[in-house]
């Protein structure tokens, strides 16, 4: 029985030489460390004496000349401790923009004009959309993909400059076998990319799985409590991330220091969240599967959900976020932000409040995303308060 599968393993441990040459990470780092360890001490200024124990919002766009610091769009301490923590979780090289799309189109933008990207057939519609118009203006070579189909990715690879793996899927719950696909990008001799905004490194690392770069959306997970904007890169490759430096710098997407300081205040009790989180999601994911008025679960937790092996195989979790369809179809998709009093009716996920939508509202979402699929994004308040709202709206869609 699936029940009986084994439970999935603790995420690893951080190795200390994956940390940044910077003296913002104060000890090195214990391999010994549970991440939630790690989450608490990494980014923080030197233990010196006097020195402070966040770096301080630094509100500025221009230094003294001749330093090491000339303007703010080059790096600032502030960014430089939100990449240092990224780093040292997921084991390579970071670099923080002001959004995931700035970080998303500055990776797109590396691709040599006329190269071939596969990407997900169900991606982020931010991601698929600019991918799609990259490919309509001939700057690139679209190929899309079901991405939990290693087959498919395979036979699509032949001559790739870069594979996009995101995983799950937003919004369609998606699993990719990160690992295998690492494997055939590097036969190919493409950059792997993988976008682990759903994850986190609380779930998966997918550098130690062989991709080359993840990509974060850190107004998500990591910042935590929907009041910010930020992406992340972090590069296996140390050349890869310095030469991605000053693009960054070129093409301006630069977060700001308010919202640097946020995504590393936030990212100190992700372990918190995303357990207290991903356990209510567990529970509303099995009660939703009995429930009348749904048609599907898409939860990659779920037995009888086509991600649920390999998650169970390659991830530490399946995740905070769930999608549901409706017997009743679009219209009781439709009624149902106007029934929860609970739930806030809102796009994004990741915070500590619980958010849900039909991603179909948005005319550029796929319409390969069937017309009544919500996404819920399940936050942090009691899991009973949130089953009692959502049930009560249930039965009146
Ligand atoms: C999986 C994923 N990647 C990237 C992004 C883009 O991130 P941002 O909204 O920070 O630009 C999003 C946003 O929803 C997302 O869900």
């Amino acid at each position: 029985m699936p029940h009986n599968e084994p439970t999935p393993p603790d995420p690893p441990p951080l190795d200390p030489s994956d940390l940044h040459p910077t003296d913002l990470d104060p000890t090195d780092l214990d391999p010994t460390w549970a991440i939630d360890t790690a989450l608490v001490h990494l980014g923080r200024p030197a233990r010196e004496p006097g020195q402070p124990l966040n770096v301080p919002i630094e509100a500025v766009s221009t230094y003294h000349a001749g330093g090491e610091v000339e303007y703010a769009r080059d790096g600032t301490r502030g960014s430089q401790a939100l990449e240092s923590a990224l780093a040292g979780l997921e084991g390579g090289h970071a670099l923080a923009f002001a959004s995931g799309m700035a970080a998303a189109s500055a990776l797109l933008d590396t691709v040599d004009t006329g190269g071939i990207v596969v990407a997900p057939r169900h991606a982020y519609t931010g991601v698929a959309v600019r991918a799609r118009k990259l490919d309509q203006l001939g700057r690139v070579s679209l190929r899309t993909v079901d991405i939990s189909d290693t087959d498919e990715v395979a036979a699509a690879a032949d001559g790739a400059s870069m594979i996009w793996i995101e995983s799950p899927t937003n919004p369609m719950m998606e699993v990719a076998d990160i690992a295998a696909i690492a494997t055939i990008g590097k036969a190919n001799r493409a950059t792997v990319v993988c976008d682990n905004t759903f994850a986190t490194p609380m779930a998966q690392r997918p550098l130690e799985l062989g991709a080359d770069v993840v990509l974060h959306s850190a107004t998500k997970m990591i910042g935590g409590h929907s009041d910010l904007l930020a992406g992340v890169l972090v590069f296996a490759d140390s050349d890869a991330a310095a030469s991605m430096l000053p693009q960054r710098t070129l093409l301006g997407g630069f977060p700001g220091a308010l919202e640097c300081f946020l995504a590393l205040r936030g990212l100190r009790t992700l372990a918190l969240r995303w357990r207290h989180a991903q356990n209510s999601t567990q529970i509303l994911a099995e009660r939703l599967a009995q429930h009348p008025a749904i048609s599907r679960v898409r939860y990659p937790g779920l037995p009888d959900d086509p991600g649920y092996f390999r998650a169970q195989r390659t991830m530490a979790g399946p995740g905070t976020v769930l999608a549901v369809e409706f017997t009743g179809g679009p219209g009781a998709a439709r009624s149902l932000s106007d029934r929860v009093r609970l739930w806030v009716h809102a796009t994004s996920l990741g915070g500590v409040e619980s958010l849900l939508e039909r991603r179909r509202r948005w005319a550029l979402e796929s319409e390969l995303v069937p017309e009544d699929l919500v996404r819920m994004s399940v936050g942090i308040e009691d899991v009973e308060d949130l089953w009692a709202d959502l049930s009560a709206a249930l039965e009146r869609v």
